[in-house]
């Protein structure tokens, strides 16, 4: 089955990667003409681990080839996907559909053959509706159906996401759309995913809605952890307390600095414009943007009072271990490390980080902040370290060699990766989240 991916971003190139794998014949279409340059010469445009491989092993094996011509690469596939971004449009907050419209409009002309479009750029509810319409205007003559198919991959695990989903969600209530899109996930139906035939308002929903919940988790573990510093006890304790009950589950319970990335900050904002639009309100959505905003400066502040207050730390410098908004991506979209280092620079605090994929995408986003060449390059010299992102690196630093490299044992851990009590045995004067 052929199947053509209009967008070779994050999201089409690991799906196209991941479906000729599975032994579809796969395009990639991008009109970036550098970046599919670079996917000729197996560059990948972003760090996902595992990805240059698969894409290398299935272009060998002729399943997988890139094109910058849409028109032409479409012929003949029976899915076409649209993968294009859909960042906040300025302003508003609104998703920017201008991408996603311009390829509908372009399949809309070129078609040549009957095909499902499927969106997986993740789009408002209605933009299925519209997409349609785009279509019908363009005066195909040929069948289609247009079907709504969010993705739920995680950046760093996107590839192991994809293949062994919890669940592949498909939104049509098209005859046509529902059989080819049960032949595209055929292969994964022997993986025993659970395939929801939904309809298509409902998927659009659903994408929205299961970021919006995690979004929520995390920021509800957050404000416990604040509770916690208070009233002396362990946010950990009270996560796994809480998590074990089957019903709240006990993922999305890490207490840190707040929730960043390419999805959840995106992701709620449009949610909220929805809810607007449509009169009904989720003054909770509301409450969880703005707490997750608030915190990632409050935690700026703690490196502060870590250094001694706003008349100590002015002068110092602060080695940050991690700027990416997670590990295992190159990815600083919305990093709660912009904030944070934001924050102590305008306490007067000079700021030198070290990461291991993010040091590129993070310097014109925050000039202000030296990068170092190395972890403790960073620290050599510095007056306390914050751990900001929890790559596996930063997870046995070598406490005594920081000790001496520091003018003061000071160590801020926003992820929580060390235990407290062997951080004060080793003379560090240790604070983290939520842990008195
Ligand atoms: C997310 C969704 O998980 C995915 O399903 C969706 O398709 C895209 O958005 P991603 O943004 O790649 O994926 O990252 P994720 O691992 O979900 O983490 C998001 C943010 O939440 C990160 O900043 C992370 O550090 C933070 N987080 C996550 C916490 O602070 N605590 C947690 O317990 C979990």
């Amino acid at each position: 089955m052929k199947i053509a991916m209009v967008g070779s971003g994050y999201v089409g190139l690991v799906s196209g990667a991941c479906f000729a794998d599975f032994g579809h014949d796969v395009v990639c279409i991008d009109k970036d003409q550098s970046k599919i340059d670079r996917l000729h010469d197996n560059i990948m445009p972003i760090y996902e681990p595992g990805l240059a491989g698969l894409v290398e092993s299935n272009v060998k094996a002729d399943r997988l080839t890139f094109s910058t011509d849409l028109a032409e690469a479409i012929q003949g596939a029976s899915a076409i996907f649209i993968a294009v971004g859909t960042p906040s449009r300025r302003g508003d907050g609104h998703a920017d559909l201008s991408f996603v419209h311009a390829v509908a409009r372009e399949i809309g002309e070129n078609l040549s053959n009957d095909a499902v479009i499927v969106t997986k750029s993740t789009v408002p509810v209605g933009t299925g509706d519209e997409v349609e319409r785009i279509l019908q205007e363009s005066g195909t003559q040929h069948r289609f159906a247009v079907v709504s198919n969010p993705e739920f991959l995680r950046e760093g695990a996107a590839i192991g996401d994809f293949k062994r989903p919890d669940r592949i969600v498909i939104g049509t209530e098209d005859d046509f759309g529902r059989e080819v899109m049960t032949r595209v996930y055929r292969p994964l139906f022997i993986n025993e995913s659970p395939i929801l035939f939904v309809s298509r308002r409902s998927a659009e929903l659903i994408k929205y809605a299961a970021n919006a919940f995690l979004a929520t988790k995390i920021t509800f573990i957050n404000e416990m952890a604040d509770i916690c510093e208070k009233v002396g006890a362990n946010v950990q304790d009270v996560s796994r307390g809480i998590g074990t009950d089957n019903r709240i589950g006990p993922k999305f319970l890490h207490a840190g600095p707040g929730y960043g990335g390419s999805c959840f900050p995106k992701d709620t904002l449009a949610l909220l414009k929805t809810a607007e639009d449509y009169d009904s309100p989720t003054r909770l959505v509301e409450a969880v943007v703005q707490v997750n905003e608030s915190r990632k400066r409050a935690m700026g502040r703690k490196v502060v009072d870590a250094l001694g207050g706003a008349s100590e730390a002015r002068g110092k410098t602060v080695a940050m271990l991690g700027l990416t908004f997670k590990p295992n991506t190159d990815d600083m979209r919305d990093s709660p490390a912009i904030a944070v280092a934001q924050t102590l620079i305008d306490a007067g605090v000079k700021v030198r980080a070290y990461d291991p994929e993010g040091m590129e995408a993070a310097a014109p986003l925050m000039p202000e902040v030296e990068m170092a060449e190395g972890t403790y390059e960073a620290i050599d010299g510095a007056d306390a370290v914050v751990i900001v992102t929890e790559w596996d690196v930063f997870r046995a630093l070598d406490i005594k060699r920081i000790k001496s490299l520091l003018t003061a044992p000071v160590v801020v851990d926003l992820r929580n990766i060390y235990k407290p009590d062997e951080m004060r045995e080793l003379g560090i004067e240790y604070t983290s989240v939520g842990r008195a």
